[in-house]
């Protein structure tokens, strides 16, 4: 059965994903322009776009999972989700930037707000990512380095559950969920065996 859906996953090319990750976005800024986006459109773009951001870390991180546990293989697909990620990012970041504070008193926010520094800190570490996911950065970095380099994105949706930890008001499950479901994600890949028998070795 499974097989069945990773060899009909082949033939499923992955460039047609960066057609489609603009729409939604474009969307959301046609129903701003219709005023259906409540009394603060500038907030609700600025919040759904960081949730897309978020869940395209997380899809980005379920992939070595599901193949490994679950046998499907979605590895074509996972440099896409990466860059169409980084970009629902960078345009939240430019939401915030242009749309909320408009250019007033940036360097004070990121100084003195958390939950934006830290925001801040996980776009840093997407920008090496997102330079490098093309063929010729493969190459020339090496397939080695390019993977040790990538592991970066477990820092990235490390600090993206903390932002959004960080930046609600009062308790709330929604941040916590997040929180729970990325960290759960990142300990799949701990080999937890090995880790195990290297401990008793020690010791
Ligand atoms: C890895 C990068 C990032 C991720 C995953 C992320 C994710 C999120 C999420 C999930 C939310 C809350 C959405 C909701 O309430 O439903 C949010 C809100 C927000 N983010 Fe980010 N974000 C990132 C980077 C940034 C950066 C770089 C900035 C700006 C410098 C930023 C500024 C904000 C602001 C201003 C809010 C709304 C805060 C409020 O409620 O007033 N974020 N972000």
């Amino acid at each position: 059965m499974i097989g069945a859906f990773n060899s009909g996953l082949r033939r499923v090319p992955a460039w047609p994903l960066y057609i489609l990750a603009p729409v939604p976005v474009a969307w959301l800024f046609w129903l701003a322009v219709q005023g259906q986006l409540g009394i603060d459109p500038t907030k609700s773009i600025e919040h759904q776009l960081g949730l897309w951001a978020l869940w395209g870390l997380i899809a980005g991180l379920a992939v070595t999972p599901l193949r490994k546990h679950l046998g499907l293989n979605l590895l074509k697909f996972r440099r896409a989700i990466g860059v169409i990620t980084f970009f629902y990012v960078l345009a939240h970041l430019l939401v915030w930037l242009v749309l909320d504070v408009q250019f007033q008193n940036v360097w004070a926010d990121i100084v003195k707000r958390w939950y934006i520094t830290i925001g801040m800190l996980g776009f840093a570490f997407m920008v090496p990512l997102a330079l490098t996911s093309n063929n010729w950065s493969i190459r020339r970095v090496g397939p080695v380095a390019w993977r040790r380099l990538h592991k970066a994105t477990y820092v990235v949706a490390l600090l993206g559950a903390l932002h959004f930890l960080l930046l609600v008001k009062g308790f709330q499950w929604e941040p916590i969920l997040y929180t729970g479901v990325i960290v759960s994600l990142l300990a799949l890949r701990v080999d937890w065996r090995a880790l195990g028998a290297r401990t008793q070795a020690r010791a």
